[in-house]
């Protein structure tokens, strides 16, 4: 078949059945055969690069770079809302729509206020050709290859009666899972987290790199539908539309025939909103017909038949008083700014993050000043704004710190990083207290009962240097030594003290952390971005820490799910003649530094990514040497048959229960010849 026909038809097959699987929750392939055909479809575009097609799936993927974004100017200007507090505002709001329409009869829709990003899309002949951010309303930054990362986000619609070119918009934002999934990726490798899932979404939808934006799973909330030709009579015909042709609607809207209605609606969702995947803040109070909706207009920002209801945020005003600069396991520091005490949403709130330099330039905020303080989502209050009327002549300017607060060392940016960082990664005192912290939580050495205050004790009494140090302790350095802390917050003292039983609970969990599996030990060393998956695809690997401490940065960037940023890190940190006696010590004391499963030797790459599971018995090899074959050529043995698994080898006598899964999974199965024949590929 010619390539040009045979990416047309592959774009077909796979957009139809991402539509099943996405909007109709339907598998109609499993996924070993999805990614054999996208694979196809990748390795032909990739040769005829003239025939990709605009509504391609591989774009869900990303793998564009761009400069800088083009700007494309909206055919029908991206208005705001007017925006009110007050249920008095909506009465009035009520009342002008009333008089607008002469008491002509009408309806609300009413739908949440999503809190995240303004995005524009236009289809061309039902193909996602645009995508758009809202700019300054009248032209915004060409965005498309991110918005095509969005899997819920079609790329091509079917059904008939759609005219030829129109344009939907909604907000664009990051699901509160995702946010906190990724924070909590980027807290593992001492990357700063994000300050909160609006600005992480912005942030996302205007990268440049779409392969880094498709590894957030972004989404979208459809709520406008634009065209020249008018096929819809009302707001709700269009939502119901747009849902029937595949695009994400959140079912939250509801029709409201009065104002009585449409404060049902808004106490409803005061508390159920918190429940919904997503930050909102507000609702938006649209009047349902279209004709009604042109005959009422605009005003120059907005329009008159729609208004913005907000939530209350939970808010109070409260003076800046300091700020401290944390500084993290990785240097990153944080501005942390200490208030006068003040009653928020049921908790006295003493301190709130102001995130990095560039925040507190955005706030404009000066010492002394009176900020207004918010919880969101967040755990930790923020500050978001400045209450200028309240400005005195005890305002200060804030001056960055140019020093690391802890140790004195001159601080440095990385390029394009929002936050500062101190540079002495050894010898900055928070710095090794968070080291040892990272080194003894559960998902490294397991050593929690290390915790609260006891590290910062052994610390300062010079007991421990390093984590390596911790294997040397013995029973009488630790017996009765203790130190009152004074809690700055609650300003109480607290004791800790080694007594007889704490010191054998921790001796004991020290020496157990020794059978911790090697990924673990590699996660607890904390090198930079390589967190525990990561220290799992690595291990996995190399099989040892000899292996891996001797490999050259080219290998390590070819580890899959490694790419040059890790690969740098890891090789930087093992060049690092310290960091190799800190390994060294900790092997000597029998911390694993090998992986439970077999040393790999790698022969070569022909099975890379692929799944395997065996039945039966072979006749060039025995159980264990096929499991190494599999290995040293890149694959995976799995433990059973799933979706997951790409191919069954079938020996003599294979299990027949075995067989009859993987028939009725769609599982290929191969023979022991086939097998081999892959190894040669
Ligand atoms: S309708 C003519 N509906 O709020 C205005 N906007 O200030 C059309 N927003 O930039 C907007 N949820 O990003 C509309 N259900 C919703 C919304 C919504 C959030 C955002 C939107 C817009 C801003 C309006």
């Amino acid at each position: 078949m010619i390539p040009e026909q045979r990416i047309a038809d592959l774009t077909r097959q796979l957009n139809w059945y991402n539509h099943q699987y996405y909007q109709n929750s339907v598998s109609e392939v499993d996924d070993f055969t999805f990614d054999q055909l996208l694979q196809e479809l990748t390795a032909l575009e990739k040769e005829y690069p003239q025939h990709v097609r605009p509504d391609s799936p591989t774009a869900r993927v990303g793998g564009t770079i761009s400069k800088e974004f083009a700007t494309v100017y909206h055919r029908f200007p991206m208005l705001s809302l007017g925006n009110t507090y007050s249920e008095e505002d909506l009465v009035e709001f009520d009342n002008r729509v009333r008089k607008g329409l002469r008491d002509e009869p009408y309806e609300y829709i009413c739908e949440l206020k999503f809190d995240g990003v303004a995005l524009s899309m236009t289809y061309e002949n039902g193909v996602l050709v645009q995508g758009a951010t809202r700019g300054d309303g009248v032209r915004g930054d060409d965005i498309t290859n991110n918005i095509r990362t969005i899997r819920t986000m079609p790329l091509r619609i079917h059904a008939p009666g759609i005219p030829p070119l129109f344009e939907v918009r909604g907000e664009g934002f990051l699901p509160l899972a995702e946010f906190d999934r990724i924070n909590r990726e980027r807290d593992d490798i001492g990357e700063p987290l994000l300050a909160n899932p609006r600005n992480a979404a912005s942030g996302t939808f205007k990268q440049q790199n779409s392969a880094a934006v498709a590894q957030r799973r972004l989404d979208c909330y459809l709520y406008s539908f634009l065209a020249e030709e008018t096929i819809f009579k009302t707001h709700e015909e269009s939502l119901v539309a747009m849902k029937d042709w595949g695009f994400n609607v959140s079912p939250t809207w509801r029709k409201c025939a009065t104002i009585r209605e449409v404060m049902a609606y808004i106490n409803e969702w005061d508390t159920k909103r918190f429940d919904l995947p997503l930050g909102t803040d507000g609702i938006v109070l649209k009047v349902n017909r279209y004709d009604q909706q042109q005959e009422l207009g605009f005003t120059a920002k907005s329009p008159r038949w729609a208004i913005a209801f907000k939530y209350k945020a939970l808010g109070a005003s409260t003076t800046l008083n300091d700020i401290q600069y944390q500084v993290g396991r990785t240097g990153a520091v944080t501005p942390v700014a200490m208030l006068t005490p003040v009653l928020l949403a049921g908790t006295i709130v003493k301190r709130a993050s102001l995130h990095n330099a560039n925040e507190i330039e955005r706030l404009g905020v000066m010492m002394h000043d009176t900020v207004f303080v918010e919880k969101g989502g967040e755990i930790i209050p923020k500050i978001t704004g400045v209450d200028l009327t309240k400005r005195t002549d005890t305002s200060q300017p804030i001056v960055y710190p140019t020093h690391c607060p802890a140790c004195g060392t001159a601080l440095i940016r990385r390029e394009k990083e929002a936050h500062f960082y101190c540079p002495n990664e050894k010898g900055c005192p928070p710095q090794r207290q968070a080291r040892f912290e990272h080194f003894i939580q559960r998902r490294a050495m397991n050593i929690e009962s290390l915790g609260e205050g006891k590290i910062e004790l052994l610390i300062d009494r010079g007991l421990v240097q390093t984590p390596a140090d911790l294997y040397d302790l013995t029973a009488d350095q630790l017996l009765g030594i203790e130190k009152v802390f004074l809690d700055e917050e609650t300003g109480k003292k607290r004791v800790v003290s080694f007594r007889e039983k704490t010191v054998e609970n921790i001796l004991t969990a020290i020496d157990r952390s020794k059978g911790q599996p090697f990924a673990n030990v590699l996660f607890a060393l904390g090198i930079r971005y390589v967190g525990s998956t990561t220290a799992e695809r690595v291990v996995d690997y190399f099989g040892s820490m000899d292996a891996l401490m001797n490999a050259p940065y080219e290998t390590l960037a070819n580890v899959p799910d490694v790419g040059p940023r890790i690969a740098r890190s890891l090789a930087d940190w093992f060049a690092d003649s310290e960091n190799r006696v800190y390994v060294d010590r900790l092997r000597a004391a029998g911390v694993q530094l090998v992986s439970d499963r077999k040393e790999v030797v790698r022969e070569g790459d022909a099975l890379a990514d692929k799944t395997f599971l065996y039945s039966g018995t072979f006749a060039h090899f025995s159980r264990e040497e096929l499991e190494a074959k599999i290995a040293a050529h890149g694959g995976r043995v799995l433990s059973g048959i799933s979706k997951k698994l790409n191919y069954l080898i079938v020996g003599e006598n294979a299990g027949p229960s075995k067989v009859a899964k993987a028939e009725k999974l769609n599982v290929p199965m191969i023979s022991e010849d086939e097998f081999m024949a892959m190894l040669s590929e």
